[in-house]
C-alpha cells in the first residue's frame, strides 16, 4: 500500500505544467479500437487508470506501447470482444469500451464496473441509450452481453448528462453507417476532445459540448495522431496546493476556459488569480477565506470531482462554507478522515457544513481519489505531520502528485508503508 507521510505548515510556490486529463485519455483509447490502423494519443498521463484502460486494449488484442506521454494502438489484431472481470473492476471507466466493442464488432462482454465508492453509479443510462439504438442486452448475472444485430438511424434522449453515457453513445455512432441524434448529452471538455478525435478518424458530429449531439458514422474510421486535453480536475488541484499554504503558483498548459468555475471560488477566497488562456497565476493570502455556498453541478458548473478538494481548503479557512454534492449521494467519505485532523464538519445528507479552524497532522485513509487528494491537500496546511494510507487511490488519476508537490516546497515522502512506524 503506498504511503506518503507529510509535514505540514511549508508554503508551496513555483511553477507546474498541467498533466494530461485523465478523463479524456480515458474515452480516447476506447475511440482507438474502433479503426484497424494505429493511433498515437499524445499527453496520456502515465496513471493507474490510464495504464488499466491500456491493458484492456490488450486483453482485445490490441497492441499498446507507452514512451513518455505518448500511448500508441495498434488496434489491427483486436479481434476480442470480451473484457475481463478483473479488468472491469479496476475502475469505472471499463465500462465506455462497451461503446467501442459494438461498434467494432457489433458485441461486447463485459462485467459490472469498478470505480470510486462515491454511490451506486449504475449504469442504466448507458443501457437505455444502446438499446435505443438498437442493441440488444442480455443479462447473466454480473456478465452482460450486447449485440448489435442491425444499426439503424436513431434519437436518443439521456434522462440525465451523464459523461459517461454519452461518450458510450458517442463510441458506438461513431462506428455505424447511420445518423444518430443524442439529446440530453452530457457538455463537458472531455466529450468535446473525444468528438475531435471521432471527427479525425472519419465520423461527422455536430454539436458537442452542447446537449444535443448528432453523428453520422462510418464503418470506416482511420487511425489518427490526437493529443489529450489537460486535466482541468488535476490542474484545479495543484491550484490549491499553492492556495492552502498561503503559498504561489504558475501553471501552465492548461486550458482555463474549462477552468472558470474553480477560479471564480479560488478568487472568492481571497486568492489573487490572474489567467490566460493557457496559463494561470495564483497568489494566496496566509488564510483562505469560506467560499459561502458551492453546489456540485454538470459542466460548466462546478465540478463534482473538485468538492473534496475544495471542501479541504474550506476547513482549514478562516471561515464558514456550505457544500452540497448534487452529483453522486456518497461522496463524503473524506470527512471523517478530515475530522481527525480537526476539522469541524456537519454532513446532513448531501450537504457539508464546514466551519474552518486549524488542522492537526493526523494518521488518515484514503476511500477514493478525489478524496486521497483532499487528504493530501490537508497535510500540506496542517500542523505537525500527516500520514495518508492512499491504498493506490491517489495514484490513479494523478502522475507523480508528491513529487510534483515537493518540487514546489512540500515535505512528502512516500512509501510502501513497511518502514514507517505504525
Ligand atoms: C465521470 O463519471 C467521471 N469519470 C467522474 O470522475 C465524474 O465525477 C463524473 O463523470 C461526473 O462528472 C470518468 O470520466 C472516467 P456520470 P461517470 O455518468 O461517467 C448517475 C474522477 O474522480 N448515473 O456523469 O460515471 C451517476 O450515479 C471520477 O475522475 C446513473 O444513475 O459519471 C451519478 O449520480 C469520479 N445511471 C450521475 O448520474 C447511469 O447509467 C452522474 O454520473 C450513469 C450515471
Amino acid at each position: 500500500m503506498t504511503i506518503y507521510e507529510m509535514e505540514g505548515g511549508r508554503r508551496l510556490e513555483g511553477e507546474l505544467s498541467a498533466q494530461g486529463a485523465k478523463n479524456a485519455a480515458l474515452p480516447l483509447l476506447s475511440a482507438a479500437l474502433l479503426s484497424r490502423e494505429v493511433s498515437v494519443l499524445e499527453h496520456c498521463p502515465d496513471i493507474d487508470d490510464v495504464n488499466v484502460q491500456a491493458q484492456i486494449l490488450e486483453t482485445l488484442g490490441c497492441r499498446v506501447t507507452r514512451e513518455g506521454e505518448r500511448l500508441t494502438i495498434d488496434a489491427a489484431g483486436a479481434e476480442g470482444f470480451e473484457v475481463p472481470r478483473a479488468l472491469m473492476g479496476r475502475m469505472r471507466s471499463s465500462v465506455m469500451v462497451l461503446g467501442a466493442l459494438l461498434g467494432r464488432h457489433g458485441r461486447g462482454v463485459i462485467h459490472s464496473p469498478g470505480g470510486c465508492a462515491i454511490g451506486a453509479r449504475p449504469i442504466d443510462f448507458h443501457l437505455k441509450a444502446f438499446s435505443d439504438m438498437g442493441v440488444r442486452i442480455d443479462w447473466q448475472q454480473d456478465e452482460l452481453t450486447a449485440t448489435l444485430d442491425a444499426a439503424r438511424d436513431s434519437d436518443v434522449a439521456l434522462p440525465f448528462p451523464s459523461v459517461g453515457a454519452t461518450e458510450n453513445v458517442l463510441l458506438l455512432a461513431a462506428a455505424i453507417p447511420c445518423v444518430t441524434v443524442l439529446r440530453g448529452a452530457a457538455r463537458e471538455p472531455e466529450i468535446v476532445d473525444l468528438a475531435h478525435m471521432l471527427c479525425e478518424m472519419g465520423a461527422a458530429v455536430e454539436g458537442a459540448g452542447g446537449d444535443v449531439i448528432t453523428v453520422r458514422g462510418t464503418k470506416e474510421l482511420h487511425g489518427v495522431q490526437h493529443r489529450a486535453l489537460s486535466d482541468r480536475i488535476a490542474a484545479a488541484t495543484d491550484l490549491c496546493a499553492a492556495a492552502i499554504t498561503g503559498g504561489s503558483l504558475t501553471l501552465c498548459d492548461v486550458n482555463t476556459r474549462h477552468m472558470g468555475s474553480a477560479l471564480e471560488l479560488l478568487r472568492h477566497a481571497g486568492c489573487a488569480v490572474l489567467s490566460t488562456q493557457d496559463t494561470v497565476w495564483l497568489s494566496a493570502p496566509k488564510r483562505l477565506s469560506g467560499f459561502g455556498v458551492v453546489r456540485t453541478m454538470p459542466y460548466p458548473g462546478f465540478p463534482t470531482d473538485l468538492q473534496a478538494p475544495f471542501l479541504a481548503l474550506a476547513a482549514a479557512a478562516q471561515s464558514g462554507s456550505v457544500f452540497i454534492e448534487s452529483m453522486f449521494e456518497n461522496r463524503f467519505h473524506h470527512v471523517e478522515q478530515l475530522r481527525k485532523m480537526g476539522a469541524d464538519i456537519e454532513v446532513q445528507n448531501r450537504v457539508a457544513l464546514v466551519r474552518g479552524t486549524n488542522l492537526t497532522g493526523a494518521r488518515v485513509q484514503t476511500a477514493d481519489l478525489r478524496g486521497g487528494a483532499a487528504l493530501m491537500l490537508a497535510g500540506l496546511a496542517a500542523q505537525g505531520v500527516t500520514t495518508v494510507c492512499d491504498a493506490g487511490h491517489i495514484a490513479r488519476g494523478y502522475e507523480r502528485l508528491a513529487q510534483r508537490w515537493n518540487s514546489l516546497g512540500a515535505a512528502i515522502r512516500v512509501s510502501t508503508g513497511e518502514d514507517l512506524p505504525t
